[in-house]
């Protein structure tokens, strides 16, 4: 067989897909967390893979998905939420803008599945298949061993049991909620996702009719997770937007990192917050770091994160800011408190054992 004869359309899928392979699933297994730290890696998007000391694993919105792919007929669907929201037809070209940084199926463990709303960019049906497929445990609080746990909001659990995830798996969570594992607490709170109020369950043209209709409870639709952990409590607000009840939260209860879903909102749209929302956002949660995400995913909504850099800088002594922004990259780990002083995320560059060995080279000179 020669390369050529052996090349088709499926071997490159499988062998340039998902971009990263395995890599950052075998950083996450190999990964010690610290004591008194939680380490969290970007999976893209809003999802978040978090560990602590006592090897608890969760995942908040770990999706596998992409935007579009063809250019189709052209169209939106009559009721899509943003279809709803501002009345446009024209398809939205929604592009995936980064790489698949890992490999859903190479994970061999997690002790609990998170979604924080049910907008296809927030949940994995592939994960929920390798989860359960795959026989994957946990331990409850008495230290029983148990089906991993599915945990939503209401919505999100219909989607989950629709697709077959069994009823004992799903776990509907509404503010208010705790939920113990291992060495982490989850706390449900309040969700500001206004695009998911004006999403309806079907999307044709006979989609429900929203006019003049109180809106339907945002906690059966999205929540937001305060993650109580060993290494500090973790603010994760799913696909809010700006809300002066983040105040409330702040107020309510520790918190040291807070996630932002920012984006550049197409004119006519308004989905994602802003620089000055995600800094807000942060001033009133009373963070000590802001950490904007989901800006990466669509080509139509990319920001530049240094907008919230030069606002920062030009607030903060004015507003007497207590956080510090951390520009992450998709794909990379952020270990809390270790890295709080850190403002940029690298990939780790590599290289740090050169000289370590003998070179090569005709004379030193060419170096
Ligand atoms: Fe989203």
């Amino acid at each position: 067989m020669s390369k050529i004869s052996e090349t088709t359309r499926k071997t490159w899928i499988e062998n340039t897909f998902p971009e990263w392979g395995t890599w950052l699933v075998e950083d996450i297994k190999n990964e010690k967390v610290p004591e008194g730290n939680v380490a969290m890696w970007w999976l893209g998007c809003t999802g978040i893979w978090l560990k602590t000391p006592g090897d608890a694993n969760i995942t908040i919105d770990l999706w596998t998905g992409n935007g579009k792919r063809t250019h189709g007929n052209g169209k939106m669907a009559p009721g899509h939420q943003m279809a709803n929201m501002c009345g446009a037809r024209k398809m939205q070209p929604n592009l995936r803008n980064i790489p698949f940084v890992f490999d859903p199926f190479a994970f061999k463990s997690v002790d609990a599945v998170l979604a924080t709303h049910y907008h296809q960019d927030h949940m994995s049906p592939e994960w929920a298949a390798h989860v359960i497929n795959s026989g994957m445990t946990t331990v409850n609080e008495l230290g029983e061993v148990i089906p991993v746990p599915f945990i939503g909001p209401k919505k999100s659990c219909d989607l989950w049991r629709k697709w077959g995830v069994p009823e004992d798996r799903l776990v509907e969570v509404k503010p208010g909620d705790s939920i113990r594992l291992k060495d982490i607490e989850i706390v449900v709170l309040d969700s500001f996702d206004r695009t998911c109020l004006v999403t309806t369950d079907t999307t044709d043209e006979n989609r429900d009719e929203l006019t003049g209709i109180c809106p339907t409870d945002m906690d059966d639709k999205a929540v937001n997770y305060l993650i109580k952990t060993p290494g500090g409590n973790i603010y994760h607000s799913g696909d809010s937007h700006y809300s002066i009840y983040f105040a409330k939260h702040g107020k309510g209860h520790d918190i040291d990192v807070a996630f932002a879903s920012f984006g550049e909102n197409p004119v006519g749209m308004q989905d994602k917050m802003t620089s000055v929302d995600c800094l807000r956002m942060a001033e009133a949660l009373k963070a000590n770091v802001l950490i904007p995400i989901h800006w990466d995913v669509w080509t139509n909504f990319a920001p530049d994160c240094e907008e919230i850099k030069l606002l920062y800088d030009f607030k903060k002594d004015r507003n007497e800011y207590q956080f510090h922004p951390f520009f992450w990259q998709v794909g990379g780990k952020y270990t809390y408190p270790a890295d709080k002083n850190k403002i940029y995320y690298h990939h780790p560059r590599g290289f740090d054992d050169c000289f370590e060995h003998p070179q090569n080279i005709p004379f030193r000179c060419a170096l």
